[in-house]
């Protein structure tokens, strides 16, 4: 079925340019960027956002790395658009992440990982809304 999907291009690839490069993965891939904003996050909102993270040891360094330059968040539309994005971007772990895929070829570490996916339908569909009012989706 079609799905939609929260992509978050990271501060960690922003900063060094690579946001068309991504996204050229992403549209190779079959998904199609229906919705993209380049945003600063607040302290605030990538605490909200990671929330379901909050007791993990890595937290607070995270979100330090989310708002650490701008990021942009895209919604990306297409068959299993939710499995098909985390192919793209291959394993959290850029070690452990497939040859070809965003993680391997960008990511400089685990945590500073270039881009974050949604991993279900309900978070997507949550994460989505984090972000994106229904108007600013244009299929
Ligand atoms: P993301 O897909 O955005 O979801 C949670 C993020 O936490 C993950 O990508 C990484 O950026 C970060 N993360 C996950 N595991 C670790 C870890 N072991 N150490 C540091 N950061 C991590």
């Amino acid at each position: 079925a079609t799905e939609r999907t929260l992509s978050i291009i990271k501060p960690d690839a922003t900063r060094r340019n690579l946001t068309g490069r991504i996204n050229a993965l992403f549209e190779e891939a079959g998904l199609r960027i229906v919705a993209q904003k380049r945003i600063r996050l607040s302290d605030l909102q990538a605490g909200a956002f990671y929330e379901v993270h909050k007791e993990r040891p890595f937290y607070a360094s995270l979100v330090s790395s989310m708002t650490a330059g701008p990021v942009v968040v895209q919604v990306l539309e297409g068959e299993g658009a939710i499995l098909k994005n985390r192919s793209v971007m291959g394993a959290t772990d850029p070690k452990k992440a497939e040859p070809n895929t965003v993680r391997a070829q960008f990511a400089e570490s685990i945590e500073a990982n270039s881009v974050h996916g949604s991993d279900s339908p309900e978070n997507a569909a949550a994460e989505i809304a984090f972000f994106f009012a229904g108007t600013e989706i244009l299929p």
